[in-house]
């Protein structure tokens, strides 16, 4: 079979890696791709949202799936195109249609089907420029602190938690009557605080089947002790300690099938994953937040456990036939750090030569923001650069040994978190 990926971070290298390994693979494609799946697969230089040159190159290389990395192309309906195209329709996609990908594009929609659907989540209300000094009067009944979310899509910028009600109010104003997110702040949830401790969630679904996939916890700050800006994520573990049997049981029955029932009876078609932010809030579930793909990085810790041939389970969720897989996870930890170019999450450089890849035995090295230079060197192309993958009879035993490899590998204003974990 061949298989194109889309997108170029560190979860598209661990989806190529994988899929690598699979039987029925015969040539992988990655678009755009960087450094690393390129020495695994063909990359391929065009954008993930170019639809037209995606039809090319899934015509002309004869592919005969496709697995979508980000979830930029997935809100932008890239599954309604291959759907709605006569020479695509037959091509399965991993990956929600345009109306279920709104789990992710859009908040307002993502709460609204949690309360149809009896999911537990935080309690909100959502509003508008038109609105403003209803959200000014909902904020003064809430507690502290204040939770506001701009609608849409913001690159992962859009959750602001604020401490004092003045600066939750003067926030809401930024966002609706300043359009500071653009038009992703056009309407803006505020929502209850909850407080308790993060992990997420992934679920594998072919719209009438589900897999419940290994849990994993990412630290998303820049700094040691989680302080300072939020990143894409600094590293993550799997499995996640304080997930036990008992809270997964629950999960599963509070979140997942009410989750996939509530897709099925709202008409929205989905295969691919399901990413579900929880918040456990002493011993219960709530969601946070959906996201309508894998995570980054999670994915580099999830992945490298399922045991399965990945195509294979992709071939079932295209057939609807998810229920015949049998998922085989390892009962290792696994765990990932993340090297980040100077200065991320602001402005950093780019171009810097990574050294000692080569060097790196105990561990796997997914490539993200990185390309090739001129001399065929690994340079650096964006602020986060690559995730260093271990596994351990544990979670502290698969950190020690990424750190330990990590130390082999350098760059110009090289920074990663030395504390993950801490937390656990
Ligand atoms: P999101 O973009 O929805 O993932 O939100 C970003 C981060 O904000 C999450 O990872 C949480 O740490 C935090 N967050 C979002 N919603 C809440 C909430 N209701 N209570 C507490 N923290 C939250
Ligand atoms: N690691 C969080 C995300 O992928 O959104």
């Amino acid at each position: 079979m061949n298989v194109l990926i889309l997108g170029a971070g560190g979860r598209e290298h661990a989806l190529a890696w994988k899929i690598k390994q699979s039987a029925s693979l015969h040539n992988l494609f990655v678009a755009p791709g960087n450094a690393g799946t390129a020495a695994i697969a063909k990359n391929i230089p065009i954008g993930v949202n170019d639809f037209r040159a995606i039809k090319d190159v899934v015509l002309g290389e004869n592919i005969q799936l496709l697995v979508v990395g980000p979830e930029d192309p997935l809100v932008n309906g890239v599954h309604d195109f291959f759907l709605q195209d006569a020479a695509l329709a037959h091509i399965p996609v991993i990956g929600p249609q345009k109306a279920a990908a709104a789990l992710e594009g859009s908040k307002e929609f993502a709460k609204r089907f949690m309360l149809r659907h009896n999911i537990p989540t935080a309690k909100y209300e959502s509003f508008t420029k038109n609105t403003l000094e209803e959200g000014h009067a909902f904020l003064e009944t809430m507690q502290p602190p204040y939770v506001l979310k701009a609608d849409g899509l913001a690159a992962g910028k859009g959750v602001v938690i604020l401490r004092t009600l003045q600066e939750a109010k003067q926030e809401l104003t930024a966002m609706l009557r300043d359009a500071k997110f653009g038009a992703a702040s056009g309407t803006v949830v505020i929502e209850e605080f909850l407080d308790g401790i993060e992990l997420s969630v992934f679920v594998l679904t072919d719209g009438e089947h589900y897999k419940v996939l290994p849990t994993a916890k990412d630290y998303k700050r820049i700094g040691e002790g989680d302080t300072g800006l939020n990143t894409g994520g600094m590293g993550a573990i799997s499995p996640v300690p304080f997930a036990g049997a008992q809270f997964m049981e629950k999960t599963e029955e509070q979140v997942v099938k009410p989750t996939i029932q509530g897709l099925k009876k709202d008409g929205l078609p989905y295969k691919g994953f399901i990413f579900i932010g929880l918040i456990k809030v002493k011993d219960a579930p709530k969601v946070i937040e959906y996201n309508v793909r894998l995570g980054d990085p999670e994915t580099e810790v999830v992945l490298p456990r399922i045991e399965n041939d990945l195509l294979e389970v992709f071939q079932a969720v295209a057939s609807v036939k998810l229920n015949e897989i049998k998922l085989s996870v390892s009962e290792k930890s696994a765990a990932t750090v993340m090297a980040v170019s100077g200065g991320y999450p602001g402005s950093y450089e780019k171009g810097k030569v990574v050294h000692g890849l080569n060097e790196v035995r105990a561990s796997h090295v997914f490539q993200a923001g990185t390309t090739s230079n001129k001399d065929g060197e690994v340079v650096t192309n964006g602020g986060r650069v690559l995730a260093v993958t271990s596994f351990g009879a544990d979670f502290k035993e698969a950190l020690a040994h990424s750190y330990r490899e990590l130390g082999k590998i350098s760059f110009e204003g090289m920074h990663y978190r030395k504390d993950l974990g801490f937390d656990l």
